[in-house]
């Protein structure tokens, strides 16, 4: 039976086959995510891998709705694999903020699942860190949310000269468009045209914005000219006040697939422009309010970060640690008499917090010996008939013999 094709098997190192994903690599990953987040004083939540189709087809937009993972569950209801966190959170957050200080600051590593054409950096299914704000209009959230952002990536040895934040406005080409076209439900679709403008050809390009009545040329130079509103200078201040500012430039060629935004968007690249989008994200004031069918209105801005191009540029950087397995004790069995106060000793060790092997069965010596060393043990430890313990510094080779209670606590954590 084979996998389906865009889905990972998942295997630890040393990995068996070019063809599968690293299980060591995406724990590092979500543990440098985690730990990002808490600095930055993020909570964790969750939701539900499966949610009713209506919640991604209400704001999404259509190019998300496209690949969706949808079908119609025994109880008759329309239901989607989540493609995406943001409408969860919305409606989570919408349905409790009041138990809740703000500005409400979240973070979660969902499965998300889209039904997308397989390519480099694009897979039907992938991990994201989803770092998000409520309740905050100032924005200052925004720069806090594009410093996380930017340390996160800084927490892997990724520097400005790997990667840079691509700082936009939707609302700067909500301007623009409004400026030119009075039928606002034609938006999104020019929306979609911008996003697309530097994956399509030039041609393709040209006459779809034609079609809409816009300027192929004009629209260009809008981008070229690249003037920062007053919102984006406030953004890059405050990064620079942090001494951030080499890692975002102004670049109107962002402006986000996704039809919830509203304000500031952003994207990461890597530097070379080798790679697909790291992360993106923005300002979305209005999507609580509509998943909550105008109950509640709280300002909100996020991003998510995916783990596939992020992976592949950790590789292409050489920034992945070694991922030998390893442990503190290998506790030998030399005595098969002696099995059972050797269990009693991995049980000790193992309670003061130290990674213990052991065979399970009876085995060589020598064999025994060879798999501690495979394992990278630190130490190895043998009861000796007179139940005392003969530990081995693997390294540095010194040995010494004491009672159980002392090896446990020279050795515990
Ligand atoms: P997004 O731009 O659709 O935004 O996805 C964010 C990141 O997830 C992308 O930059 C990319 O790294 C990764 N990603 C997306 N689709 C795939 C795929 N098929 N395969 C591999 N990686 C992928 C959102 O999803 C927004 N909900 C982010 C957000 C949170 N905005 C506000 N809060």
């Amino acid at each position: 039976m084979e996998r389906l094709p865009g889905f990972r098997d998942f295997y630890p190192e040393p990995l068996p086959h070019k063809d599968v994903w690293s299980a060591d690599a995406r724990q590092y990953i979500f543990v440098k995510w985690r730990e990002t987040a808490r600095r930055y004083g993020f909570r964790e939540y969750d939701g539900p891998p499966l949610e009713p189709l209506e919640l991604f087809t209400l704001k999404s937009g259509d190019e998300i709705v496209g690949q969706l993972y949808n079908f119609t569950d025994k109880g008759d209801r329309a239901v989607a694999l989540r493609p995406e966190m943001t409408p969860t959170l919305a409606r989570m957050v919408a349905a409790h903020e009041r138990a809740y200080k703000k500005p409400i600051k979240w973070f979660a590593i969902p499965q998300l699942f889209r039904y997308e054409r397989q390519q480099k950096g694009r897979l039907r299914e992938h991990f994201q860190f989803n770092a998000d704000i409520f309740g905050e209009t100032d924005l200052a959230a925004d720069a806090e949310l594009i410093a996380l952002l930017i340390d996160t990536l800084r927490s892997f040895g990724l520097s400005a000269e790997d990667f840079v934040i691509r700082l936009s406005s939707r609302n700067a080409w909500q301007d623009y468009f409004s400026a030119r076209c009075p039928d606002a439900t034609k938006a999104y679709e020019f929306f979609q045209l911008v996003d697309k403008l530097e994956r399509e050809e030039p041609e393709v390009s040209e006459s779809k914005l034609k079609a809409l009545g816009f300027s192929f040329e004009e629209v260009n130079r809008f981008i070229e000219t690249g003037e920062p509103t007053p919102e984006l200078e406030a953004i890059l201040e405050n990064l620079a006040a942090r001494g951030l500012g080499e890692f975002v430039k102004v670049d109107y060629h962002v402006i986000r697939g996704l039809a919830y935004y509203t304000g500031p968007v952003f994207e990461a690249f890597d530097r070379k422009g080798e790679f697909r989008a790291i992360a993106g994200g923005g300002r979305y004031d209005n999507l609580v309010k509509l998943i909550s069918g105008g109950k509640v209105s709280l300002p909100a801005l996020g991003f998510g970060l995916g783990d596939v191009v992020l992976l592949e540029l950790l590789k292409a950087r050489g920034l992945l640690p070694r991922f030998d397995p390893s442990v503190d004790v290998f506790v030998l069995i030399e005595e098969e008499s002696l099995r059972a106060q050797s269990l009693g000793l991995v049980q000790e060790l193992r309670s003061a917090g130290l990674a213990v092997e052991y065979a399970l069965t009876p085995t060589k010596p020598d064999k025994q010996f060879k798999r501690a060393q495979e394992l990278k043990a630190a130490y190895t430890a043998r009861i000796e008939a007179d139940e005392t313990v003969n530990i081995r510094n693997l390294k540095s080779r010194e040995a010494w013999v004491c009672s159980t209670a002392e090896a446990v606590r020279r050795l515990g954590r």
